[in-house]
């Protein structure tokens, strides 16, 4: 059975008599408007722990765009049948006031890993993050929190808050899941218009193909192709690629690198901005 909570005191007691029954908690925080990729992170959590634990909050902390805020997708029933069918025990949707009973000041230092892309061009964003997955750390306490690699600067930021913070909790990045024709997963694509949906597949067919000519151009030749091949769309419009060191997401000066390389893009479709990633080596 799921159980919805939107006080923070009730969920804590109803967590701690899981705990004293020495049942681990498995944690997927969201933002709702869920589909097949937050499924899968619930069912990994379903899978590895005894209870799990998702949150639904629309952080306003995170977002440096109003409008983006106010056109979120919001459809706490649907979200709620969801996650009760694939297999979740507590589903948390608390109030702005519950989480935020006054503003949070907190400023994290990331060094240089909220300074690039996403970091850079939102502006205050990866900090929302911190201070909201924070204090569901604090609320829940799970032994795991899983999340997608679909939002690849968000893990290492996480990654880099736990050890910061020192949490005992395993953090567990999953897969990107995308649509049939190679769309990643996002609550966002159901605010885009049938035209831009049908051009924003390009994204991840070229980042496919790039990702095979790594022996035929250079890392800022590669740069230039992935962009330009999207900018010929004139439905999407290329706000960032970088080829990155996939630990320390700095931009990386050519292919024979000792670290793994992750492309990671940003593209407006319309007003609606995607974001996405692959591995390069
Ligand atoms: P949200 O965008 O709702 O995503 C919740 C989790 O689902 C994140 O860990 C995200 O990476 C993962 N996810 C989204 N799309 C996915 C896909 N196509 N494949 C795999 N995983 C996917 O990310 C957030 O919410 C917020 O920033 C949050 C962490 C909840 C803090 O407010």
């Amino acid at each position: 059975m799921c159980v919805v909570v939107d006080k923070i005191s009730d969920l804590k007691t109803m967590l701690q008599g899981f705990r004293s029954e020495g049942k681990s908690i498995g944690f997927v925080p969201t933002m709702g408007a869920l589909h097949k990729g937050h499924v899968s992170l619930v069912e990994r959590s379903v899978a590895e722990n005894d209870i799990t634990v998702v949150s639904i909050f629309v952080n306003p902390t995170q977002f440096n765009d109003k409008n983006d805020l106010k056109n979120y997708p919001r459809m706490p029933e649907k979200d709620i049948a969801m996650l009760e069918a694939a297999g979740v025990n507590v589903v948390f949707m608390p109030t702005e006031s519950e989480i935020y009973p006054e503003p949070d000041t907190r400023v994290f230092d990331f060094g240089m890993l909220d300074k690039v892309m996403e970091g850079k061009f939102r502006p205050g964003h990866f900090n929302g993050v911190a201070q909201v997955v924070s204090k569901l750390f604090d609320i829940v306490e799970p032994h795991r929190a899983y999340f997608g690699q679909k939002d690849y600067q968000q893990l290492a930021i996480i990654r880099a808050m736990v050890r910061m913070l020192g949490y005992r909790i395993e953090i567990v990045g999953c897969p990107i899941v995308r649509e049939p024709d190679g769309l990643a997963m996002s609550s966002r694509n159901l605010l885009l218009t049938p035209e831009h949906r049908k051009s924003a597949p390009l994204i991840y067919q070229t980042l496919a193909e790039a990702r095979n000519k790594t022996n035929e151009l250079s890392v800022k030749e590669m740069i230039d192709w992935v962009v330009n091949r999207i900018n010929s769309d004139p439905n999407l419009k290329v706000e960032y690629f970088e080829l990155a060191d996939a630990d320390s997401l700095l931009p990386v000066q050519g292919w024979d690198h000792p670290n793994g390389i992750v492309g990671c893009i940003a593209v407006w479709a319309g007003n609606i901005r995607l974001i996405d990633n692959m591995m390069f080596k």
